[in-house]
């Protein structure tokens, strides 16, 4: 039951919490939104400075809120992978320098296996094998959990991302950013069925669908068409294209879900990444669910986008089983979830 101080610092949120194994005791996000609104996307030289700036009063807060010491933390870890690399940087060196200044454990984690642990903070029971449904601003993914640090990619993305794909529909529509809790609060008053739009199938060579990977560009394009010839006949009805957008992309992500799940006999899907957060997708995916007998867990809302509470639960498991980085492990901007154990070369049996 490993206790660990956690920062993530891989986009444009500086993070930092602590965690006793599957409990949160502080998590502090501290957001850049406000930053990068109006260049309608994240500029990584932007979020790096800022990282800078906010990340020791971040750390100071999860250590008053938490009510603990230094003394009291078993280990650090930091997201290392995959992500931007200027901010990355920041959080795995205040990472290194905290492991050398207090003489603790450091772990590197990957961003991904931090979401796919997002739903173990509320799911103290939850365990694998499961399929996690894994859907951010950067991945869409359909992985087979088999184990802490055993992933399969069974489908991804081949274009935009699932959350991509939000932020770009808002910005067509002119309605801000991030796009997707603009757009999932604005779908509630408008009609799902207004606009029939392309789900994004893959044509394999062989003929049929790729039955597990996702392509949203297509899509997003569908959208950009329907808005120019909407135009030319007078107001846009906004919230009637953001619901059917919405419930679109809910649905292709529910029927590749479903389909893993049902090839490979599992009977659990956990969600997560900020597209996790979507109401469209969490009541359509648990209707068609328990059609299936198939058991489905959410992270808690305020845990679906990115937070340090994840990667600590993520690392308080790695600890436990030994796992260690070393201190000269590097950020990475890109890194294939199925390496995951790349980032732990030492055994430490204690
Ligand atoms: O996981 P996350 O915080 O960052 C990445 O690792 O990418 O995900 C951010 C993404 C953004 O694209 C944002 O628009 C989307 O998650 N998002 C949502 C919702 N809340 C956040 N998309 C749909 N519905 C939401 N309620
Ligand atoms: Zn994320």
């Amino acid at each position: 039951m490993a206790t660990i101080l956690s920062i993530e610092t891989s986009c444009d949120e500086t993070a930092t919490a602590i965690v006793n194994n599957r409990k949160v005791l502080s998590s502090i996000v501290s957001s850049q939104i406000d930053l990068h609104k109006e260049y309608g996307g994240v500029v990584p030289e932007l979020a790096s400075r800022k990282h800078l700036e906010t990340i020791n009063i971040c750390l100071d807060r999860a250590l008053i809120e938490s009510g603990l010491s230094w003394s009291d933390i078993d280990a650090i870890a930091a997201t290392s992978a995959p992500g931007l690399v200027g901010a990355l940087l920041v959080g795995v060196t205040t990472a290194k320098t905290l492991s050398l200044i207090y003489n603790k454990p450091f772990l590197g984690v990957h961003h991904l296996e931090g979401h796919i642990y997002a739903a173990y903070l509320d799911q103290p029971d939850l365990k694998p094998p499961f399929l996690c449904l894994l859907v951010s601003g950067g991945h869409t993914s359909m992985i087979y959990v088999k184990d802490c640090g055993n992933y399969e990619v069974l489908g991804k993305t081949r274009d935009d991302a699932a959350g991509e794909a939000f932020d770009k529909v808002a910005r067509l529509l002119k309605l801000g950013y991030p796009g997707g809790p603009i757009i999932d609060k604005l779908a509630q008053t408008g009609n799902p069925q207004a606009f029939k739009l392309p789900e994004g199938r893959i044509s394999l060579p062989e003929g049929g669908y790729h039955p597990y990977d996702s392509s949203f560009s297509g899509l997003k394009t569908a959208v950009l068409r329907l808005v120019q010839k909407l135009e030319t006949e007078g107001e846009i009805p906004v919230a009637d294209i953001a619901a059917s957008f919405q419930s679109t992309v809910a649905k292709a992500l529910t029927k590749r879900a479903i389909k893993s799940a049902l090839d490979y006999g599992l009977k659990t899907i956990t969600v997560g990444g900020g597209v996790a957060a979507n109401s469209g997708l969490r009541q359509h995916l648990l209707a068609v669910a328990a059609e299936h007998e198939i058991q489905v867990y959410f992270p808690p809302l305020k845990l679906c986008t990115d937070n340090a509470a994840m990667i600590g639960c993520a690392a308080a498991e790695h600890f436990d089983r030994g796992h260690r980085s070393d201190l000269d492990l590097e950020a990475s901007s890109r890194m294939n979830i199925a390496d995951v154990m790349q980032l732990y070369p030492k055994i430490t049996m204690t």
